[in-house]
């Protein structure tokens, strides 16, 4: 399947590995591609420049916003919260009745850690992407847990904890559901319902982030029991 990952961060790298690694092809949007595998520089997380990540994986390809979005017959949304909404901007014409996977999170580290919510209570980033590509069916999943976990959940407690999605289009929930079981072996999937119901996964984060803190590891999850 030709699948667009936009952005190039930790989870942009980690869903292209793990996606393209299972035969898909792949393309990841940034803002501007000769600038992005000229980079030298270590991330904000101290790991290896982009460069050398898209060096080890050949078959990936980069492109523009643009560029990915009409790539993808699938899309993913995995840009930094405060750039989500101009970047997709760009790419909204070719993002028309396809699927994009929310993943983004409105965290603000302007005041330092733990960061706050720049959108919350009455409203998400979720819901303003949806309203931002009205043509597009937006699903909300995968913002509760870390890169590493959305595509290798079996990795804590044999994957027997939860995965929160929501979304305005049932079968776009369908089909996303099914990837994250056979793609990346998600095995509790619980449908909140509409995409209002981002407001609850995306401030799930101040907790999130507290646990973090509490835990020193950024490897854990929760079990909604029943
Ligand atoms: N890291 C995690 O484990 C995790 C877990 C759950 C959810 N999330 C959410 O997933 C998203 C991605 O997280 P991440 O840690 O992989 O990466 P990130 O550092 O939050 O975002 C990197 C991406 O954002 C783009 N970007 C930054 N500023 C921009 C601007 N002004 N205009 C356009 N694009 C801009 C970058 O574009 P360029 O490629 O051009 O540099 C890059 O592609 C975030 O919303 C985050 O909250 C992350």
């Amino acid at each position: 399947m030709k699948i667009a990952i936009f952005g190039t961060g930790t989870v942009g790298q980690t869903l292209a590995d793990k996606l393209a690694g299972k035969g898909h092809d792949v393309m990841i949007g940034t803002r501007d591609p000769a600038a992005t595998r000229a980079r030298t520089e270590k991330d904000s997380w101290g790991n290896p420049p982009i460069s050398a990540w898209l060096t080890a994986h050949p078959g990936v390809k980069l492109g523009t916003f643009a560029e990915a979005g009409a790539h993808g017959e699938l899309a993913f949304n995995a840009l930094a919260g405060h750039a989500t909404l101009a970047a997709l901007g760009s790419a909204q014409a070719s993002l028309a009745d396809k699927i994009l996977v929310d993943i983004s999170n409105p965290l603000d580290f302007s005041k330092g850690m733990p960061p706050s919510l720049f959108i919350a209570n009455t409203d998400s980033l979720g819901e303003q992407v949806q309203k931002a590509l009205p043509k597009t069916k937006v699903v909300k999943a995968l913002n509760t847990v870390n890169a590493y976990l959305m595509v290798d959940p079996g990795q804590l407690a044999g994957g027997d904890h939860s995965l929160m999605i929501c979304g305005d289009d049932a079968g776009a929930k369908t089909s996303v559901t099914g990837l994250l079981r056979e793609q990346f072996g998600w095995k509790d999937i619980v449908d909140l319902g509409d995409i209002t119901n981002a407001r609850g996964t995306e401030m799930y984060l101040a907790l999130w982030v507290r646990l973090w803190g509490a835990l020193k590891t950024p490897t854990f999850s929760v079990r909604v029991v029943r």
